[in-house]
């Protein structure tokens, strides 16, 4: 298997991400789920790795993000976490696991440090989640924002809508990004704005932002690991670039497997054990006195 290798030198920090934007080198960000994924994606060099609450939809076949639960998300992350070495592993907290009390949202939220390794928490929401970011970050749990079209709000927005098109809606996403920013937040992911939108916030805050279906003008850029490689099934959303159809990749090595079982041709001789010679002429011999005997 032949993979691009990125910078193996340093490990990637909080700090390295900041340090990136200051530099103005663009951030590479990926989802993973899982062991393999992770080492693919850590192994191509790319900067961030998220354990995206996404997983409910592409891994866990849920309608949407919402019944995701701490325990999948924790699962999940451990396997990330084994697989990643270099980048910036950052866990979702999924729906109502910060919408809860204070107390509990930083409990859960240091779960995914202590129990699963990540590195920083990614959560949902704006200004309404500045005090939440301060507290995290007090407690040493580096904080992602998300703010734009956040898919754990899809029935307060009534479905999935690219946010920010009203001067209004414009004013309301530059606040959420600045307030998140003075709590403390290290990154902020954008996700479906306008470009022009997400220009502006990337200019205006110090923190790199990176975006999902927010145009080029971010600090980073962030896709799914099944839609950048084809391996999901609904059609993908406008700002998703398939750089491979995996689907029918693997789709076609099955069929391919189903035919040559049912067609006797696997497993052949050579993709078989064989017991060792002594053995095969003991067992002959075994036979040809049952055979003696019986005559
Ligand atoms: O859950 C996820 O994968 C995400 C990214 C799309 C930003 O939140």
């Amino acid at each position: 298997m032949s993979i691009t290798t990125g910078d193996f030198r340093s490990k990637i920090t909080s700090s390295t991400l900041l340090e990136k934007k200051q530099r103005k080198e663009i951030i590479t960000c990926l989802t993973a789920y899982d062991y393999p994924s992770a080492r693919l994606v850590d192994e191509a060099g790319v900067d961030m790795v998220l354990v995206g609450d996404s997983l409910g939809m592409v891994m866990l076949g849920y309608e949407n993000t919402l019944p995701v639960t701490m325990q999948e998300m924790l699962h999940h992350t451990r396997a990330v976490r084994r697989g990643v070495k270099r980048a910036f592993l950052v866990a979702d907290m999924p729906f109502a696991s910060f919408h809860v009390t204070q107390r509990d949202a930083l409990r859960n939220a240091a779960r995914f440090i202590k129990e699963a390794g990540a590195e920083a928490v990614k959560i949902e929401g704006g200004e309404k989640r500045s005090r939440l970011v301060e507290r995290m970050v007090e407690a040493e749990i580096p904080v992602v924002g998300h703010i734009g079209l956040t898919p754990q709000s899809l029935h307060a927005m009534g479905g999935y809508k690219v946010q920010g098109k009203t001067l209004q809606a414009v004013e309301q996403l530059m606040h959420d990004a600045i307030a998140l920013e003075r709590a403390g937040a290290c990154c902020i992911v954008l996700e479906g704005i306008p470009r022009e939108v997400a220009g502006m916030i990337t200019r205006e805050l110090e923190v790199p932002t990176i975006g999902i279906g927010a145009g080029p003008e971010c600090d980073g850029q962030v896709l799914v690991f099944h839609d950048l490689l084809g391996l999901t099934f609904a059609p993908p959303a406008k700002f998703v670039r398939r750089y491979a159809d995996l689907a029918s990749v693997i789709g076609n090595a099955v069929v391919a497997f189903k035919d040559d079982v049912k067609a006797g041709s696997y497993p052949s001789d050579a993709e078989s054990y064989h017991l060792p010679k002594e053995t095969l002429s003991a067992l002959a011999g075994i036979a040809q006195r049952k055979r003696a005997v019986q005559l």
